[in-house]
């Protein structure tokens, strides 16, 4: 799909298949369709008079203006103007259902006509490139019968702001859009293919697409002189191999101290020998989706071409029961030299997360976010809506927050206090891996503090966020 900006005053001169209005609550259409020809106006006059036309939702009228560039006039009712930036999504999503539908494969908006009350013009910009790269997305790499392909190539918009900086919008929003599309992808690709040695492998490809991307793969081996324990712990029971990847961005000044991202790669989470129970166990497939969204943000960072240096680190295992797998009670010694009592080997994430971690330091980084599907309690405390979000520093916990609402995709602060820290005391290791039945999410992300002593960091818990199990 290519995007581009014009300028909305030269509207009738643009040569598409269809040009859609959006027509709001109290819009008067002969202001808003100035310029029109007095044969299409009267129509559109008698239209409204006999309620076809109508700001009322999804109320469609077309025309077939003869002296304007394109074929098609679409005016498409769309309700009371967007209040919110939550609204402004939903409207352009069902912009982008509308256009999906047309025929052709050129379509104009006039996207001066939106008042983008919760958002700025150059947000409104992005966030159409964004929603409609992402609306496009169909999975079909394991159905025999694949998806059509898209018709819609060309989105011109027609705006009062088509300067560089929202052309820069409108390129963000796209490369955005791909990167989510990337990390939706790896989530829903099926556990036996999307293993530790794919997700690798991914990350070697995206690298060789960009020369400002360097890729380096660790095996088991590797991590073991490395002494990262508490990760190989999780990968005992599987014949699986687990894959460390490192993939580092490098788009600022040489010296520069790198923001490091940490993703939970487990490709599929059976809980191990303290098994899931068996409904849903399939969704446990998406228990990479930290590690997804870790490749979808360096792809995206690296098309946008960024001025930072941004280093990620996916620990890829796959946590299954065998004679081999680790068992509850079993202590091991993670990376950081601390031991840790694994209590319930289905805490399997901040077991692969804390030797991350620790090899993190490595980097000097300015900050350290790690991503993580990590606890089922984090979905009880704040369901689908929001991820929670920890931190050893307000200033990146509050810019996080900011980022999100900024975006939509909401985090919302979680405490760290050391009343629940103490809940991970343990009789035969230096801490559990697990804190009790009560604040699972926060004693989780107290169990990853341990860890992230020594430099700024902060962890999304994103196991309500990743995915949506709901029917399309
Ligand atoms: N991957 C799960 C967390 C999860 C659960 C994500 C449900 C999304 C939906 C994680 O590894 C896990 O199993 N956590 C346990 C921790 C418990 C044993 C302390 C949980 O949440 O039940
Ligand atoms: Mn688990
Ligand atoms: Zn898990």
């Amino acid at each position: 799909m290519e995007f581009i900006a014009k300028n909305a005053a030269n509207w009738l001169k643009t040569r598409c298949d269809s040009l859609i209005i959006p027509f709001f609550t109290g819009d008067d259409i002969h202001t808003r369709l100035h310029g029109l020809d007095d044969n299409c106006l009267a129509q559109l006059a008698r239209l409204h008079k006999l309620g076809d036309l109508d700001s009322k939702k999804d109320t469609l009228v077309t025309l077939f203006p003869q002296q304007a560039a394109f074929n098609r006039l679409v005016i498409k009712g769309c309700g009371e103007q967007p209040a919110t930036l939550a609204d402004l999504r939903q409207l352009l999503a069902s912009l982008y259902k509308t256009a999906d539908k047309l025929p052709g494969s050129h379509i104009a908006i006039r996207c001066d006509l939106i008042r983008q009350q919760g958002a700025s013009d150059r947000q409104a910009l992005q966030q159409l490139a964004m929603l409609f790269t992402t609306e496009s997305y169909r999975y079909d790499e394991t159905l025999s019968k694949k998806a059509d392909p898209l018709r819609l190539k060309k989105i011109t918009l027609l705006s009062d702001n088509a300067n560089a900086a929202g052309k820069t919008a409108l390129q963000q929003g796209q490369a955005i859009g791909n990167g989510m599309n990337t990390a939706r992808q790896l989530g829903n690709l099926p556990p036996n293919i999307c293993t530790p040695s794919y997700l690798a492998r991914f990350a070697g490809q995206l690298a060789k697409g960009n020369s400002s991307l360097q890729v380096k793969v660790l095996d088991e081996a590797q991590m073991k002189k490395l002494k990262m324990h508490a990760l190989l712990s999780v990968t005992a029971g599987t014949d699986e191999p687990a894959k460390m990847v490192v993939i580092e961005y490098k788009g600022g000044k040489p010296g520069d101290r790198p923001h490091v991202l940490v993703g939970k790669g487990v490709t599929f989470d059976s809980g191990g020998i303290s098994l899931k129970p068996g409904a849903k166990m399939d969704e446990m497939k998406y228990d990479m989706c930290g590690a997804a969204s870790v490749l979808g943000t360096l792809q995206a960072v690296s098309t946008m071409a960024l001025p930072v240096n941004v280093t990620g680190v996916i620990g890829a295992v796959e946590n299954l029961p065998s004679g081999t797998a680790t068992k509850p009670g079993d202590v091991v010694t993670s990376m950081s030299g601390q031991t840790i009592e694994i209590l319930n080997t289905d805490a399997e994430g901040r077991l692969v997360l804390c030797d991350l971690l620790t090899y993190s330091e490595r980097f000097k980084p300015q900050s350290v976010v790690d991503i993580a599907t990590l606890t089922g309690a984090c979905v009880v405390a704040l369901g689908s809506h929001a991820s929670g979000l920890y931190s050893n520093d307000d200033t990146l916990q509050r810019e996080l927050q900011q980022a999100g609402e900024h975006m939509h995709d909401r985090a919302w602060p979680m405490p760290l206090w050391d009343d629940y820290d103490k809940q991970l005391k343990s009789n035969f290791a230096d801490m559990a891996n697990i804190g009790g039945p009560e604040g699972g999410s926060v004693t989780a992300a107290c169990f990853l503090a341990r860890f992230a002593k020594n430099y700024r960091w902060a962890h999304l818990d994103i196991a309500g966020a990743a995915w949506n199990s709901s029917p399309k």
